[in-house]
């Protein structure tokens, strides 16, 4: 009984594992533009060149944002680095996690669209959102592709922003702000007045806290609208979260019940079994102690119809 349990919840568990590991949180929109940007940089490459900077087109319902595409030997990155990617200043010790033999690094600059993709309330922008992302090179026709992870193993790569706004002087330090791909936002000190360095891929820009100059120029009409949205999207998100939850409470609560039957079933059934097994054995005693006072072949004659018979019968 104990290893019939133990096989049940072994079930259960089995029944349970794939639901958890299929709970698959659905794409930001940022992620889906990280993917879009990297199909339209990838066919700026008309006559790909190493080391030279090509444009990407966009569509219309992507103007005003930037796109760039680099191609590089992952050695020549390392060894040389690149001085001047736009705002980004590339040192040399750079190295490609995973490796691959050549990378493209793509540069976004979200202009406009920086409050819309990468929502920070209590937050206000003081220059527009870049990307540096770094992608495997071997195909140029590719889509959907992973990022690579870079690591700047000696000095950091600096992102020299051009036309921050001003702030009001005595109110909060501005800081700059960095977005791995999961977008969660990181705060540091800024390097210089207009510069923010980091080890990393990702989105970067630099923020002052908007709570202290609220009454800020035109961009706050701009800013206000898209932190309803953000607020409705991590209330949207939560309650998703919340149903997930209860549909996989529910289908652990479904499994448990299923096996819970199923143990019983079994359960039963061996139960039948031991007994028509203990009646088996008991009869053949029975017949034993017959076949001890009779003669032997007799009792084998009379053995096999009658027992049998009832056994099946039962
Ligand atoms: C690419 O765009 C930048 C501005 O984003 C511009 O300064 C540069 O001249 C353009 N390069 C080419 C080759 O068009
Ligand atoms: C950004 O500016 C472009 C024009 O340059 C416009 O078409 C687009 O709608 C603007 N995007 C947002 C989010 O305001
Ligand atoms: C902004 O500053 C105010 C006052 O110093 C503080 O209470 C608030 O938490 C800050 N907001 C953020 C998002 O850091």
């Amino acid at each position: 009984m104990g290893f019939l349990i133990c096989a049940c919840l072994l079930q259960l568990l089995f029944l349970c594992s794939p639901r958890v590991a299929a709970q698959s949180q659905p794409l930001s929109p940022a992620r889906i533009l990280d993917a879009m940007l990297q199909d339209y940089a990838y066919r700026a490459f008309v006559r790909p060149r190493t080391g030279i900077v090509y444009n990407a087109t966009l569509p219309g319902n992507l103007a005003g944002i930037a796109v760039s595409a680099l191609r590089l030997r992952s050695g020549s990155l390392r060894r040389k680095g690149f001085a001047e990617y736009f705002e980004f200043g590339i040192p040399t010790g750079v190295i490609v996690q995973p490796y691959v033999e050549r990378v493209v690094l793509v540069y976004h600059n979200l202009r406009n669209w920086s409050d819309y993709y990468y929502p920070l309330p209590g937050y206000t922008y003081l220059s527009p959102v870049l990307g540096l992302l770094v992608y495997d090179a071997a195909n140029l026709s590719a889509v959907g592709l992973e990022e690579l992870s870079i690591v700047a193993s000696g000095s950091p790569i600096s992102v020299s922003f051009s036309n921050v706004r001003a702030v009001p002087p005595g109110g909060p330090a501005p800081r700059c702000v960095w977005f791995d791909l999961d977008g969660v936002p990181q705060f540091q000190d800024l390097e210089a007045t207009n510069v923010c360095s980091t080890y990393r891929r990702g989105h970067f820009s630099i923020v002052v806290n908007s709570s202290e100059i609220a009454p800020a120029p035109a961009p706050s009409g701009t800013v206000v609208p898209p932190i309803p949205t953000a607020g409705g999207r991590a209330k949207g998100s939560s309650k998703t979260w919340k149903i997930a939850v209860s549909v996989v409470g529910a289908a652990i609560a479904l499994g448990l019940l299923a096996s819970l039957m199923l143990c019983l079933v079994r359960y039963k059934r061996d139960k039948k079994l031991e007994v028509m097994e203990r009646n088996a054995e008991v009869g053949e005693t029975l017949r034993m102690a017959q076949v001890g006072r009779t003669q032997a072949p007799v009792a084998l004659g009379t053995r096999t119809q009658p027992v049998i018979e009832n056994e099946y019968a039962a």
